[in-house]
Formats: C-alpha cells, sequence, structure tokens
C-alpha cells in the first residue's frame, strides 16, 4: 500500500480521535472475485504484500476470508506532527522489559477472531492456521462453507482497510461439495460484490477466453455502469506465444470505465520453493518491461500499478467522504459554542479547540487531495 495515502489517513484519523470521533473514514471493502484458480488469492496476497494465504490448484479458498488490515503506528517512530490533548506531541515509547527496542518481526501480527488474544508472528502459521480452521468447518474433501474466517493483520505497512478473499466459481461438484455448488458459491460472492461500498477486483486468467469470464459477468450484474469494478488479468505468462492482451487493455473486447491491469503472479512451481514476494515483484517488473507488446507501457502494467489505482480509488473516496465528516465536525463545534455560551464561561474550553483543529486539518488535506487527485487521475482510466 502507498505510503504516502498510509500516512494521510493516519494524521486524519489521529485528528478525529483528539476529538474522540472514532474512525469516520469508513473505507472501501476490496472484493476479490473470479473463477476457481484465475488466481484470486495471489493477487490479494501481492497487494498485502505479505504470504500468508493458501494458493494452489483446484479449490483451496473454501471460506470467505474476511481480511482486516490495521494500521498500527512504527514503535520508533511516533506520530509528532498531530498535538495530542494533554498538549504533548505523539507517544513516548517505553522501552520493553529487556531494555531493548522490539526487533523487526514483531511490528506485524496477524490475529483470528475464532483465537481471541492469540498473535501470529509468523506468517506461514497464518496460512496453516487458515488451513486447519477451513478443514475443520469443511471437512478436507473439497467442501465449502459461507461461514467467513475472519484475520486481523497488524501492521505499520498497511492501510486500516478490509479485503476479501472468496471461493472460486466453479460448475461441477466434486467431492464433499453440494450438488448445487455453483449456486451457493455465487450467493456466498454476490453477498459481499452488491455493498455498494464495495470494490470488486474482478480476476480472470489471461489464457482463458474474457467473453467467458465469470469474475466479469458477476461484477456486472451488480455494478452495470462499471463505477467499481476493476478487471485484473493473470497469467499474462501462461499466454500462447504470439497472442497478448494488448486489445482488452485498449477496452477494444469488454471496455470497463477502471479498466484492467495485466499481472504476473507466481506459478505453482514457485509456490511449491517458497519464492518470496519481492523477487516475484521483481519478475513480474522484468517480464512487462522486456516483453514485445508490453514494454511501451510497462508503467501501467504490474501489481505495483494495480496498488496505485487501489490507492487512487481509495483517495477519491475519502475526497468523497470529508465534505460530510466536516458538516459533522461543524456542528460539534456550533455545539460547544452554544454550550459555553450558556454556561457562561469566558475560558475557552479545550474540545472547541480540538475541534477547530480538524477542521483545518481536514480543509488542508481537502485542498492536498485535490492536488495529489488532479496529478494522477489520468492514471485512473488508462
Ligand atoms: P484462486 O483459486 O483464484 O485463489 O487462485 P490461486 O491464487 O490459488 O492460484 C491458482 C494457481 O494459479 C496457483 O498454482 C498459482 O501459482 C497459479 N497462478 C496464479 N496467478 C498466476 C500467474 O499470474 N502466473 C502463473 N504462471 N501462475 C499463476
Ligand atoms: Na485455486
Ligand atoms: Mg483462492
Amino acid at each position: 500500500m502507498d505510503a504516502t495515502l498510509i500516512k494521510t489517513v493516519n494524521k486524519l484519523q489521529d485528528a478525529f480521535a483528539t476529538v474522540g470521533v472514532q474512525n469516520p473514514v469508513d473505507l472501501p471493502q476490496i472484493v476479490v472475485i473470479g473463477s476457481q484458480s484465475s488466481g484470486k488469492s495471489s493477487v490479494l496476497e501481492n497487494i498485502v504484500g505479505r504470504d500468508f494465504l493458501p494458493r494452489g490448484t483446484g479449490i483451496v479458498t473454501r471460506r470467505p476470508l474476511i481480511l482486516q488490515l490495521i494500521n498500527r503506528p512504527h514503535p520508533e517512530t511516533p506520530n509528532e506532527e498531530t498535538p495530542k490533548p494533554n498538549g504533548t506531541t505523539g507517544t513516548t515509547k517505553a522501552p520493553n522489559s529487556s531494555g531493548t527496542t522490539e526487533n523487526k518481526e514483531s511490528e506485524e501480527w496477524g490475529e483470528f477472531l475464532h483465537i481471541p488474544g492469540q498473535k501470529f508472528y509468523n506468517f506461514d502459521k497464518i496460512r496453516e492456521e487458515i488451513v486447519k480452521d477451513t478443514e475443520l468447518k469443511t471437512g478436507k474433501n473439497a467442501g465449502i462453507s459461507s461461514q467467513p474466517i475472519n484475520l486481523r493483520i497488524y501492521s505499520p505497512n498497511v492501510l486500516t482497510l478490509t479485503l476479501v478473499d472468496l471461493p472460486g466459481l466453479t460448475k461441477v461438484p466434486v467431492g464433499d461439495q453440494p450438488k448445487d455448488i455453483e449456486k451457493q458459491i455465487r450467493e456466498m460472492i454476490l453477498k459481499y460484490i452488491t455493498k455498494p461500498n464495495a470494490i470488486i477486483l474482478a480476476v480472470t486468467a489471461a489464457n482463458t477466453d474474457l467473453a467467458n469470464s465469470d469474475g466479469l459477468k458477476m461484477a456486472r450484474e451488480v455494478d452495470p455502469e462499471g463505477s467499481r469494478t476493476i478487471g485484473v488479468l493473470t497469467k499474462i505468462d501462461l499466454m500462447d506465444q504470439g497472442t497478448d492482451v494488448v486489445d482488452i487493455l485498449a477496452g477494444r473486447i469488454i471496455p470497463l470505465r477502471l479498466g484492467y491491469v495485466p499481472v504476473v503472479n507466481r506459478g505453482q512451481k514457485d509456490i511449491d520453493t517458497k519464492k518470496a514476494i519481492s523477487s516475484a515483484l521483481e519478475n513480474e517488473r522484468l517480464f512487462f518491461e522486456n516483453h514485445q507488446s508490453y514494454k511501451s507501457k510497462a508503467q501501467y502494467c504490474g501489481t505495483p500499478f494495480l496498488a496505485r489505482k487501489l490507492n487512487m480509488i481509495l483517495m477519491h473516496h475519502i475526497r468523497n467522504t470529508l465534505p460530510e465528516i466536516k458538516a459533522k465536525i461543524q456542528a460539534v463545534l456550533l455545539k460547544y459554542q452554544s454550550e459555553l455560551l450558556t454556561l457562561g464561561d469566558p475560558i475557552d474550553d479545550g474540545g472547541h479547540n480540538h475541534a477547530n483543529l480538524v477542521l483545518n486539518i481536514i480543509t488542508e488535506f481537502c485542498s492536498e487531495f485535490r492536488t495529489v487527485l488532479e496529478g494522477n487521475s489520468n492514471e485512473l482510466s488508462s
């Protein structure tokens, strides 16, 4: 996730915290949909930038995974820009019992709703727990369940945001799957993508026909205008020699208002050999930069561009939410002022100042956002 956006949202939330308003910026949920094994879990993992999801051929994701990313400020770098109500700046980090600073690993951890209080610092263990709890509820034989797994990841490197990984659309039941597997999975998916606040990542493997894309078809049912659907084309590396997705990217096949992003995720061999995300991203970059069809537009290809596009959408969302929040703060301010008048107290109340402070910060953000958005919005439609 984009560091500037994380910083900006944190600043905003800090400001709200000083007036006791809790997280008023309700960011959209990002929901990943598409056919089985199209690469949904791989895309999600690349966006988060950590290895923790079960991936593979066949039906691997068998329950919805609701992944809440929670920004937790870096312990070593307290935010010094936002004054706290008591007049001090930031928070002072207390040394831990051993007197040393916390090690790098303890800055990021996962916690499952079904195992409260247990912190998972090892992301391989998070994956194992997802597999274990999936099997517990659905058996080992390809069964599915609409009961979600709730996972929270606390990290200084994420935006406080919810992502949803879902089982893929499949037609023919196998193993312990119900006869109406297709209908059940459709209903599961619809539940998440119908929310107007959801951003749909409709994943299609580039070595399959776009016209048959289950993800795109379902996205169109709930978002006919295409105002919250991003097309993601995976497995570009597996396309037949001499074929490419240039026509799709140009909007000549099935146009999407927010466009398509081609990506190259790790293949099954990379998963088996535990290839790191960082080297996978490097591979992806080299692939697009050296490919005859994509090298001239490599900046619009790959996972980093997809992440930037998501950031832009989130920024637009925040900007659109700000006037409403501003009005709410203004109302709080008025309330304080009239209370002060009733009390006849000439001494200024702390809350009044803080409300003013938040208003100033929001006003500042509004113009900051406008500048950033104007500079980047061409990327959204490209
Ligand atoms: P999901 O079922 O849609 O969640 O798909 P997964 O993320 O589990 O991926 C399914 C299989 O496709 C795995 O073996 C991945 O390694 C492979 N895969 C996904 N994306 C790509 C890609 O862009 N290129 C290649 N070569 N393999 C991919
Ligand atoms: Na799969
Ligand atoms: Mg999956």
